[in-house]
């Protein structure tokens, strides 16, 4: 018997495939809703290719309340949601928006933030009603280290623990923060309302999961991250350097206050994730704390030149790179102070840099066309 069905909203993206991966190898059962907004179903095949069992899938919008009851009313032995359906940042050039917007290098959120608060924060509100709906206590969401914004304002914040104030520096970071405050004031309120009518209240819990930055792919070399679009982030990028979908990587910036003048982040492995949600959820079922944020990121700060240094000595080769000014919104240095997960949820990450960028060059160099063709037949036999 399954040790519980879980609700994977997102889940045939990159980190909710990895995430339901996990979780079925750990004995749940995985019902994911998504979209396929930026994502496609091959993901599904991958899953099943590698543990034998597949995630139940519905194609439904996280702001279709009817089709999200629907689905609830289902599979009645529903008893957690992992969150991760969400507009992620992205540039201009999103195949669902290419008639509209030529790529001119913009990020689409600040183009449009209203569609990000629609989707994000509408469809979390939406998620939250269904459940309360159907009785399903527990949610895990993928929050992001972009709550804090540019941690270094306030003295002594790096590495960057829970309690550092919250500061988003864009319309993207602010759809998280404020489904943090969403989900903390519906849970506190469920809470009150199970106290005052004699239930039992402490099955109400959340986990906000600040993701430092994810990165790699599977060790097989079948499954990895495909977006749909222009990818935004630095290691997909580098990626599509390496295979020579894009002539050069342009650094954005490198008069930082840094060790070489580029910007820190913690990047943290795609695997060690999943596993960051099977331990928040686990502890969300056991420890029943109510709501609390806790930061998954390996403690490791990495610059930009190190990154391309570090997957350059993988590929074998030197990438081209081009240093031009810095992009608009980010910041000196996200590295996480993972104490609070280390301690309470039992995690802490297991695989290195050189892991993730070798996983990536395997995913990337084998697939260059992600989950539009088939992976070779060596690694499926291996
Ligand atoms: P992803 O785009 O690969 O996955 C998101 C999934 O949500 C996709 O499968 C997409 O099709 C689906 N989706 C989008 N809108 C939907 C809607 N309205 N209804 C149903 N499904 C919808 O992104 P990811 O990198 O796997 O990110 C997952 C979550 O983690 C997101 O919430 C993202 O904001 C958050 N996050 C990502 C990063 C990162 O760098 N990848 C960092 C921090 C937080
Ligand atoms: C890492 C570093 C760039 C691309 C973003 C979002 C965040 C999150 C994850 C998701 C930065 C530099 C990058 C390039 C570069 N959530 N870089 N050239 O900015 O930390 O976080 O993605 O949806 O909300 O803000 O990650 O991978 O984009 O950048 O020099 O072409 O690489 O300036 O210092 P970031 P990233």
């Amino acid at each position: 018997m399954a040790v519980g069905t879980v609700l994977i909203t997102g889940g045939t993206g990159y980190i909710g495939s990895f995430t339901s991966l996990a979780l079925l190898q750990h004995g749940y059962k995985v019902v994911i809703v998504d979209s396929l907004y930026n994502s496609s179903k091959v993901s599904l095949d991958r899953i099943e290719l590698l543990c034998g069992k597949r995630p139940e899938f519905h194609q439904v919008d996280i702001t279709d309340e009817e089709g999200l009851n629907k689905v609830f009313a289902a599979h009645e032995d529903i008893d957690s949601v992992i969150h991760f359906a969400a507009l992620k940042v992205c540039v201009l050039g999103h195949p669902r928006h290419a008639s509209a917007h030529e790529n001119t290098g913009c990020w689409r959120i600040r183009r449009d933030p209203l569609e990000y608060y629609r989707v994000n924060v509408g469809g979390t509100i939406t998620l939250l009603r269904c459940m309360q709906k159907h009785n399903v206590h527990n949610i895990v969401f993928s929050s992001s280290a972009t709550v804090y914004g540019d941690a270094t304002r306030v003295p002594n914040m790096i590495p960057i623990p829970e309690h550092c104030p919250i500061g988003p520096t864009n319309p993207y970071g602010r759809t998280k923060s404020t489904i943090e405050l969403i989900i903390t004031d519906f849970i506190d309120a469920e809470r009150n309302n199970a106290k005052k009518a004699n239930k039992p209240f402490e099955q109400w819990n959340g986990a906000l999961l600040r993701y430092f930055n994810p990165a790699g792919s599977h060790p097989s070399g079948i499954m990895g991250e495909d977006p749909l679009g222009v990818p935004f982030n630095l290691l997909p990028l580098l990626g599509q350097v390496a295979t020579g979908q894009r002539e050069k990587l342009l650094v954005f910036g490198e008069d930082y206050s840094s060790r070489d003048g580029t910007a820190i982040r913690d990047y943290i492995h795609v695997v060690d994730l999943a596993k960051g949600h099977l331990a928040a959820l686990n502890h969300l079922r056991d420890a029943k704390p109510g709501v609390r944020a806790w930061n998954l990121g390996s403690g490791r700060g990495c610059t930009v030149f190190e990154m391309i240094n570090a997957f350059s000595k993988v590929v074998g080769r030197p990438l081209k790179y081009e240093v031009v000014g810095r992009r608009a919104g980010d910041v000196l240095d996200l590295t996480a102070n993972p104490a609070r997960a280390n301690e309470e949820l039992g995690w802490k990450t297991e695989l290195t840099l050189e892991d993730a960028c070798e996983d990536l060059w395997r995913w990337v160099s084998n697939n260059p066309k992600g989950y539009r063709q088939e992976p070779p037949k060596e690694l499926l036999e291996a």
